[in-house]
């Protein structure tokens, strides 16, 4: 084993975190000393990073990066449909194992990515791509994979709960909270994705799919964001003891034909319930299922530092794995999602 070379895609607010994380925690892993960061592809090599790389190692080239037989890891944190799609795709097909925090991406093309990774033999990681810095993808696969889930409810978007956080404690506007976000790193680049619960709908279909154990058509999936929430509506909730909150939920919606509901809108959620009080950017997702009963999972749901703890967590687990020439536990790998839920529309 002579160590581990990234080829990392993006360096914006995700790619710049994972970079200083992985910079930075050297000495507080012993598996980071052996993680290279080999290339690093931009759209504007000379816009002003803050952090220090060789400038050899920065190139506009983002398909030599997956197609350079030196790389072993490709982390994609460029975000968008095309062309992160197809250079997931050429990476697999290269026989290199990839990290991803794109969910838009695996929301509509994980049937394929998981395929073609199945094909190859590599694995596929995207604990970065629902919830930021909560573990909850591999507790999901793993811890809790032997339980019949039923339900996964949860607040998967930190742009919208910090924009009602602030809009229902400090009265403030919604576009001054939304360009706050886009400023503190939250948004998407297209700040859409998040407002119009977009974001919310993707993260939801693949934790749904995770939970229940097929794929989701995100069709399928009933998707209303917070631009029509206004501050009357906040007033009011908080009158008769609920906050808003844009939950996404993914339920039985009948037992017995195994048909599920997915679906994403403001929620006047009771102030006693425990999503009640998430506020500002952190997340949280409720599971329940039987025998465990309820899980939640708790944290900071986007954001540079905690996204990045995420992503070099995926990448330290393939490291370990490929230092051990043991399987990732419990991969994605194993995840062939070839059946559709049944959602009911
Ligand atoms: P940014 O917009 O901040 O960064 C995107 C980076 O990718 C930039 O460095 C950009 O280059 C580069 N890039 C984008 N398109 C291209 C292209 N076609 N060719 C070359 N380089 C390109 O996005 P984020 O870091 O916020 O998000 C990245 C991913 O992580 C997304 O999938 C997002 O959904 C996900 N994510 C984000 C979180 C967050 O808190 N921001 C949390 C969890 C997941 P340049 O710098 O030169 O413009
Ligand atoms: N834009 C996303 C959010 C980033 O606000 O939750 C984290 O996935």
């Amino acid at each position: 084993f002579v160590g581990v070379k990234l080829g990392i895609l993006g360096l914006g607010t995700v790619g710049t975190g994972t970079v200083q994380l992985l910079q930075d925690a050297v000495g507080r892993h012993p598996l980071l000393e052996e993680v290279e960061i080999y290339r690093v592809g931009v759209r504007s090599p000379d816009k002003p990073r803050a952090v220090e790389l060789p400038q050899s190692a920065i190139t506009t080239d983002l398909a030599a990066i997956v197609n350079d037989p030196a790389v072993d890891i490709v982390v994609e944190v460029m975000g968008g449909l095309e062309p992160a799609r197809s250079l997931i795709l050429q990476a697999i097909k290269n026989g290199k194992h990839v990290v991803t925090a794109n969910k838009a991406a695996i929301s509509r093309f994980g049937a394929e990515i998981f395929n073609a990774a199945n094909e190859a033999g590599v694995y596929v990681m995207l604990e970065a791509a629902v919830g930021g810095g909560i573990p909850v993808i591999q507790p999901l696969k793993q811890a809790l994979s032997v339980n019949r889930i039923h339900t996964v409810i949860g607040i998967v978007n930190g742009t919208t709960n910090y924009i009602l956080t602030r809009m229902q404690t400090e009265g403030s506007d919604f576009s001054d909270v939304l360009a706050d976000a886009q400023r503190l790193g939250y948004a998407e680049a297209d700040p859409t994705a998040d407002v119009d619960g977009l974001d919310a709908a993707d993260k939801i279909a693949i934790l749904a799919s995770l939970g229940f154990g097929g794929r989701i058509n995100l069709q399928d999936v009933y998707c209303e964001g917070i631009r029509q929430v206004s501050k009357t509506d906040i007033n009011y909730a908080e009158k008769l003891g609920f906050v808003i909150k844009l939950l996404a939920i993914a339920k039985y919606q009948n037992k017995a034909n195994s048909q599920l509901s997915v679906r994403v809108h403001p929620t006047f959620v009771p102030k006693a319930h425990p999503l009640a009080s998430i506020n500002g950017v952190y997340n949280a997702i409720l599971v329940e299922g039987e025998p465990i009963g309820q899980v939640m999972f708790f944290g900071p749901g986007a954001g540079a530092g905690a996204t990045a703890s995420a992503v070099t967590s995926d990448i330290l687990n393939l490291v370990a794995a490929l230092k051990s020439n043991s399987a990732v536990p419990n991969p994605l790998l194993s995840c062939r999602h070839e059946d559709y839920c049944q959602v009911t529309p």
